[in-house]
């Protein structure tokens, strides 16, 4: 097994379907996905309502489990009962509502839920709440009601709460989609800080083009299967499959070729050096 693989999917169905007929093939919501999150990899998951992503996200630690194929993570499958808390230890995950993922009425006590579950010391605990609430630049606020916080603050300390588990991988789904501008944008630049300082690796699903550029890999899902994945710039070139599966390409990319630029392009910089360019 390749070392650096933290989660791995290998051939991997799941059906929402109770009764499975033999001979007739069920609704598969995810079919034959295989992909690999290895170690410090920022992945961002694309695709239209009902492609699979959130089902691919929990299955990823065992919330679901396949009905074929298997997912594993660090090389236990996710069917080993045993190890439930352990792969969401390593696999981590935060969801698309702040609201329900906030158990605590004070931020610090919200932070350490899930340290606290572990049965590790309070000295340990104390560290890591306090180092995980630093990581999203929520320390100040550690005394604090987390219903008096805005969404993006509210979806910061349950990343917290999330880091404070010390997860190799965590996966986020559709994290932003409730958030205002500033509050997406508070949470992008913490993920990017998981990844970047901390060194974890993230997998995000979005519907935002311009974020899902920040990504170093991006997937898009249609009907349950991988459709495309690559890096951004060789996923984004495929504007007319993109736009087929109901998604748009980002807005600079479209620019660009709106005005007939030769390069390609994925950011506003980029698009300003690609008009520039095409003026000399
Ligand atoms: N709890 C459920 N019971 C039955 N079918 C479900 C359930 N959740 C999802 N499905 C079906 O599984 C398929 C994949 O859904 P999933 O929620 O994984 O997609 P998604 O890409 O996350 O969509 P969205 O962008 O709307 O969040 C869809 O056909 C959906 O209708
Ligand atoms: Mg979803």
């Amino acid at each position: 097994m390749d070392k650096d693989v933290i989660l791995k999917f290998d051939n991997v169905y799941f059906t929402y379907d109770e009764e499975t007929q033999d001979g007739i093939e069920p609704h598969w919501a995810v079919s034959g996905v295989s992909l690999d999150v290895h170690k410090g990899d920022f992945i961002a998951v694309l695709g239209h309502n009902g492609s699979g992503k959130s089902t691919l996200s929990k299955l990823s630690n065992a919330i679901l489990i396949p009905d074929k194929g298997q997912v594993s993570v660090n090389g236990i499958p996710t069917t080993d009962e045993e190890q439930t808390m352990t792969i969401r230890q390593h696999v981590g995950m935060v969801f698309q509502n702040p609201d329900n993922q906030i158990v605590a009425t004070v931020v610090e006590e919200d932070v350490a839920f899930g340290p606290e579950n572990l049965g590790l010391a309070p000295e340990e605990i104390r560290k890591r709440v306090d180092d995980a609430l630093k990581a999203v630049g929520m320390y100040d606020f550690r005394e604090m009601e987390p219903h008096k916080l805005s969404g993006g603050q509210k979806q910061r300390i349950a990343i917290a709460g999330i880091i404070a588990m010390q997860p190799e991988c965590i996966v986020l789904d559709e994290s932003t989609a409730m958030l205002d501008p500033k509050g997406r944008k508070e949470v992008m630049s913490t993920i990017k800080s998981l990844h970047d300082d901390l060194g974890m690796a993230v997998v995000f699903i979005t519907h935002n083009m311009d974020e899902a550029v920040m990504a170093d890999k991006v997937v898009v899902m249609e009907k349950g299967k991988i459709l495309l994945s690559g890096t951004p710039r060789e996923v984004f070139m495929n504007v007319d499959e993109i736009r087929r599966v109901g998604l748009d390409v980002p807005q600079s990319t479209l620019l660009s070729m709106r005005l007939g630029l030769k390069d390609e392009v994925l950011t506003p910089v980029e698009c300003a050096e690609a008009i520039i360019n095409d003026w000399k």
